[in-house]
């Protein structure tokens, strides 16, 4: 029996799975690491964290599995996205913390070249907002603070990376710089149909070159692990952004497919084929993987920041319930949220608004609301932002959406998964593994050294635990998206000057 090696480096916590050829679960381990926000707008990661959680993660879960380095036939790699870090080529030593794809220290500089006039051109290249989300302006950051970076950058002694190349470096043992055109494609440094380093951008965002690795293939054969790590060198054969990751281990690989994953936040992305589909709505167009069909797959994406995190703010803000699993039976102790509406726009709006000035609102109080209202009203919320963004997706001409399916933490709440296919008037398919990330990577990987033949094998391995079916009629649906719709104007720009 060969084996499969998922790593799932995320934003909290580090995973690895073993999975048979069969694609089942065989062996897991899971340790999350310190967060660090030194200031109100930063949020960083010591790289060092995320390499030793993510290295113990391994040899746990392969010890878990009773499965040898020898007998695993590939790795696939799925990691947290945009988070920069900047390291020594020499002595593979970071030299700053990592800054984290939720840090905003870039802001102004994103306002300033917005005022510039850039966002458009920037936009046209990449599929990407001038935000500070993404890579560019943090690695610009880092090299304009951490002393001599960039003189030692223009020499080729240093080496940037997201956490797919950061991990991939220390794998190979310092031999690779690596990285796949996903992660690479949420830097804003990556032409989206060149599919690679844009030296227009680099120029824009002052990024020496020297600094930048190699792109390659999603899936294929990239490298093998140096054998001192885990007793035997293992092939590297796939690379992938985590969201794009749970894409393609939900087995959207036709055009129109979309999965929605309720974290922290929610990130739903669209398969929208072998072609980048430009977003007129504000939502980002990325590439979803490559090496897996003769040309690369694309997605339209549309993040929300607040999603499991209104359910926190729940217990931890309200005090409404003592466990965050009790929402559910809060929430549905009441038939509706009897006029009641939450925008949890905590941190401003993410797509389709980009309103960084909106904050948290409640209305429609009245005498008679009670927790139960607001807890409902807080996963109507959680639903109602994701139905934006398949809003905004039909705008731009995508496909109609004939299904979503589903995963992460907050989609085993039936009552949150149901409101989803009430407001979206579409069935919500959730599969019976939720760890789609880290099945997604080992699919990755397990086309790309040649253990599966071809991409249709991923959706015979996808079972489904339960089907919600829409059941509000049109005029309901149209009513509270209305409703909703109203609420969020009333939230936007509020903390403007
Ligand atoms: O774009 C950020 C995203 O990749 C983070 O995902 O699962 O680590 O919160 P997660």
């Amino acid at each position: 029996m060969a084996y499969l090696l998922a790593l799932d480096q995320g934003t909290t916590s580090s995973r690895a799975i073993v999975f048979d050829a069969d694609g089942r679960v065989r062996g897991v381990a899971q340790q999350a690491f310190a967060q660090h926000f030194p200031a109100p707008d930063r949020v960083e990661h010591d790289p060092q964290d995320i390499l030793r959680t993510q290295l113990d993660c391994v040899r746990e879960a392969l010890a878990n599995a009773g499965v040898a380095a020898r007998e695993v036939a590939a790795i696939g790699i799925a990691n947290q996205r945009e988070t920069t870090v900047l390291w020594e080529r020499a002595s593979g030593r970071a030299l700053a913390p990592a800054i984290v794809w939720q840090d905003r220290r870039t802001a102004a500089e994103c306002e300033r070249l917005r005022a510039a006039g850039w966002a458009d051109d920037v936009r046209a290249r990449t599929g990407l907002e001038l935000d500070p989300y993404f890579s560019a302006t943090k690695l610009a950051w880092l090299l304009d603070h951490v002393p001599d970076a960039r003189e030692r950058a223009e020499r080729g002694e240093l080496a940037f990376g997201t956490i797919d190349s950061w991990l991939v470096w220390h794998l190979s043992g310092g031999r690779l710089h690596l990285t796949d055109p996903g992660n690479a494609a949420r830097t804003l440094l990556f032409n989206l149909r060149t599919l690679d380093w844009d030296p227009m951008l680099l120029e824009r965002f002052r990024i020496p070159p020297a600094l930048l690795a190699r792109v390659v293939p999603s899936s294929g054969v990239c490298g093998e692990t140096d054998p001192a790590l885990f007793g035997a060198a293992i092939p590297i054969a796939g690379i992938g952004g985590d969201q794009q990751a749970a894409t393609f281990g939900q087995a959207c690989l036709a055009p129109g497919m979309a999965k929605n994953t309720y974290g922290t936040g929610c990130f739903l992305l669209m398969n929208t084929g072998h072609a980048p589909v430009a977003s007129t709505n504000r939502l980002l167009t990325t590439v979803g993987w490559t090496g897996v069909d003769a040309s690369p797959s694309y997605a339209l994406e549309g993040s929300v920041f607040m999603g499991g995190a209104v359910v926190q703010w729940l217990r931890d803000g309200l005090g409404l319930v003592k466990r965050a699993s009790e929402v559910e039976a809060l929430a549905a102790s009441v038939p509706d949220s009897g006029g009641v509406v939450l925008v949890p726009a905590f941190t401003g709006l993410g797509a389709p608004y980009w309103d960084p000035h909106a904050r948290g609102t409640l209305l429609g109080l009245s005498r008679g609301s009670g927790a139960a209202h607001i807890a409902r009203a807080a996963l109507e919320a959680i639903a109602m932002q994701s139905a934006d963004l398949v809003e905004a997706m039909a705008r731009d001409g995508a496909a109609p959406l004939a299904e979503l399916r589903v995963d992460g933490g907050a989609a085993a709440n039936d009552l949150l998964m149901q409101l989803q296919a009430d407001l979206l008037g579409v069935p919500v398919l959730r599969p019976r593994l939720l760890e789609t990330t880290a099945f997604g990577a080992a699919c990755l990987a397990a086309l790309g050294c040649g253990l599966w033949r071809r991409p249709q094998d991923i959706a015979t391995h996808w079972q489904l635990d339960r089907r919600f079916e829409p059941r509000w009629p049109a005029e309901r649906r149209e009513a509270a998206r209305a409703l909703w719709a109203r609420a969020v104007e009333r939230a936007r720009a509020w903390a403007q000057d």
